[in-house]
């Protein structure tokens, strides 16, 4: 489901498959809740998107229950590209990697936000004008499709110094700006199009950072981590192969 984010043909297919199959079995598990013969926890996801009500008092039908129980587990997942681009930067820049090792919680925030920035998840977003207008001269007509050029921005050189650059400490004091720093989407997550879900994957990919230069020795086999800027969601040719894995 994850995988088919963007993507045109087969792979499409493969995805709405994937997604149907999915909110089958997750139908089945919230019925089961819902009777008492699968035993779960108040205040897991699972448990609240069961029983949740909506504003006139009745409750999900289980398929739209099921939907939002997934609208929530895919996008976790998601953040697994980001977590193996972590692991390309920490390859590619070993220097980075001691930083990390001496366990600032300031470093570790600031080399996060830099493979957001730097690499990308979805190189592009599309959405279709849904009345005419006009921005920065530039004429849009109703029903027309734009396309958001997130790596772009993240990459522009009137917005960020040496943009090509993996380097964490632009991120120190910075401010925040919304429309220019735009891996999930930008403006107000409120009101725009920017993801709620941000501040969530900046501390998983913390976590699993942390967990992958302070817990853990590997081998980074010779393999090809070129990604391309086409392909929506974009990861490494080769994935991230590590072997002789030991804990530390
Ligand atoms: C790789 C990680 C993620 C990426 C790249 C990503 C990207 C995005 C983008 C671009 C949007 C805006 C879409 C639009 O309005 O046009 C969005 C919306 C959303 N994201 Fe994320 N997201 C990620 C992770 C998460 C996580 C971890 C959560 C929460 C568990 C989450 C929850 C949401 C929700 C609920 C919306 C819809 C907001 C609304 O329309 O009101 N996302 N995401």
């Amino acid at each position: 489901m994850v995988d088919a984010f963007g993507a045109a043909g087969p792979r499409h297919w493969k995805g709405r498959r994937a997604r149907s199959r999915t909110e089958e079995w997750v139908k089945s598990i919230i019925e089961d809740v819902r009777k008492d013969t699968y035993s779960e926890e108040k205040g897991s996801a699972l448990y609240e998107m069961s029983f949740h009500k909506e504003l006139n008092g009745r409750q999900l039908d289980a398929q739209m229950a099921s939907v939002e129980l997934i609208n929530v587990l895919r996008p976790i997942v998601a953040i697994a590209t980001f977590i193996v681009f972590a692991a390309v930067a920490v390859h590619e820049y070993p220097e980075v990697k001691h930083q990390l090792q001496s366990g600032s919680p300031e470093y570790l925030e600031m080399f996060a936000q830099e493979v957001r920035r730097h690499y990308p998840f979805g190189p592009f977003l599309g959405a279709r004008a849904r009345k005419n207008f006009t921005w920065k001269e530039a004429e849009i007509t109703e029903g027309m499709l734009v396309l958001l050029d997130m790596y772009g921005t993240n990459h522009d050189e009137r917005l960020w110094s040496s943009p090509n650059e993996f380097r964490p400490e632009r991120f120190k004091d910075w401010d925040g700006r919304l429309f220019e720093f735009i891996p999930q989407g930008g403006g107000d997550p409120a009101k725009g199009h920017r993801c709620p879900g941000e501040g969530i994957t900046v501390e998983i990919m913390k976590a699993s950072i942390n967990f992958l230069v302070n817990s853990l020795d590997y081998n980074v086999p010779v393999q090809n981590l070129s990604f391309s800027l086409a392909r929506m969601p974009s990861l490494p040719e080769s994935g991230f192969v590590m072997d002789n894995i030991r804990r530390k």
